[in-house]
């Protein structure tokens, strides 16, 4: 078996995860290789979900009864956990939403409806990037349509990182938000956050960072990146779905207008109008995601025992492995950096002509799952002239035979389209 440096007990991690057991198409192991959509779950998340069920559910906040006030103390415990993971100064700073999309659809709105001197307006510029999933692009250019702002954006270079040259007449005087991915979904690129940080509070603007690839593989710390909200999600960080969360300053939250509007996001309510209560309930209205905070705070348990800078350390030295492997795949061609350097472990390419939903399906019958198409990313695609690619993404669990795995199955590919 190949040995690298950096590499985790996958042995050991492996046996928490009970998914990686099982067996499809007569008998193969499943090789999961689409983290990068979502992550597998560990016993330990689904056992805090079970025991939230079992013995403590009820609804949060509102009750004075023992099951209200236990499933109250885990989610508030969950915020706990969450805002320490991310180093957060405080954890009235941590928002819950449903996922990254609802989070970053918050920071639009909010600022969507927001006076001075948040106010976005005709005389004003939003600033994103090509490589932005696709919810960190339509929620602006909605927020754009609404108010006439304009929207301006980063390019790509061709070997997948984001084109900064022109960075002075990009982030302007004009420019009120700048909204940009940590980590690309699509290519794996790690974007040089503070060059752009310093220039947007050169000019005074506000910056928005899309961590749901991020906050699942590195160390993320709110305080280091000095960024004004930082969004993620729970399922691609072994907690499940409907579960997000949005970081913000707490003089923003405390200036910025709520969004949604209903139950527990309120002070007081007369039939005239309404005050709000502090963040972060006033951006939580109705009944939050309970049982999934408590998930993510198992979640967060889980990676933080393993270590956030030993995953990072096992992942780049899987994706040096599966660069190197890939590359000796004829006509195979990364969409994105073809170095381990500066990227996470998610790597798309194209194979040959043959196209990728081809690709994915002759993978499957191996038992090797990856995502094809255009990865909620499509300026990618399009940047490179491509319709689509096929991307493999790996996560604390993955091993180089895994890596091994995939190219043998690139090779049963070739063999069946050549
Ligand atoms: N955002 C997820 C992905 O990139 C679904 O696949």
């Amino acid at each position: 078996m190949t040995q690298l440096p950096g590499l985790l007990d996958t042995e050991a991690i492996r046996k928490d995860f009970p998914i990686l057991d099982r067996q499809i198409h007569d008998g193969r192991k499943v090789v999961y290789l689409d983290n990068a959509a979502t992550s597998q779950k560990p016993r330990q998340v689904l056992d805090a979900l079970n025991a939230y069920y079992e013995r403590h559910n009820a609804n949060v906040h509102r009750g004075v009864h023992v099951l209200a006030e236990e499933a109250t103390a885990l989610y508030e415990g969950a915020r706990d956990k969450v805002a320490a993971f991310i180093n957060a100064p405080s954890r009235d700073e941590v928002i819950f939403t449903k996922n990254a999309s609802e989070s970053l659809n918050l920071v639009a709105n909010m600022l969507g409806w927001a006076e001075e001197p948040y106010r976005v307006d005709r005389e004003t510029e939003i600033v994103i990037t090509e490589m932005e999933h696709h919810s960190n692009i339509v929620p602006w250019q909605l927020l754009s349509q609404r108010t006439g702002a304009k929207l301006k954006w980063f390019g790509i270079t061709d070997d997948g990182r984001l084109d900064l040259s022109n960075i002075d007449e990009i982030i302007t005087e004009q420019t009120k938000i700048v909204s940009f991915t940590l980590v690309s979904n699509i290519m794996g690129t790690i974007n040089p956050v503070e060059t752009i940080i310093r220039r947007a509070q050169e000019v005074g603007a506000l910056v928005c960072i899309d961590a749901s690839q991020a906050a699942p593989h590195m160390v993320l710390d709110v305080q280091a990146l000095q960024a004004d909200f930082v969004a993620f999600t729970g399922h691609k960080m072994c907690g499940p779905t409907g579960i997000g969360v949005l970081w913000g300053r707490q003089e923003l939250l405390e200036d910025l207008p709520p969004f949604l509007g209903g139950g527990e996001m309120i002070e007081t309510v007369s039939m005239h109008s309404s005050t709000y209560a502090p963040a972060p309930h006033k951006f939580e209205a109705g009944t939050p995601p309970i049982a999934q905070a408590v998930g993510l705070g198992a979640a967060v348990d889980y990676l933080s025992s393993i270590g956030m800078d030993n995953i990072a350390a096992h992942e780049h030295a899987i994706t040096e492995y599966a660069v190197k492997r890939l590359l000796e795949v004829p006509d195979l061609r990364i969409i994105g950096p073809s170095t381990a350097e500066e990227r996470g472990a998610t790597l798309s390419f194209t194979l040959g002509d043959i196209h990728p939903h081809d690709v994915g399906q002759v993978l499957d019958e191996q038992g090797i799952a990856v995502r094809v198409g255009h990865h909620c990313a499509r300026p990618v695609c399009l940047r490179f002239g491509i319709p689509a690619t096929t991307r493999a993404s790996f996560y604390l669990y993955s091993t180089p035979a895994e890596v091994d795995a995939l190219v043998e199955g690139l090779e049963h590919v070739r063999n069946f389209f050549g």
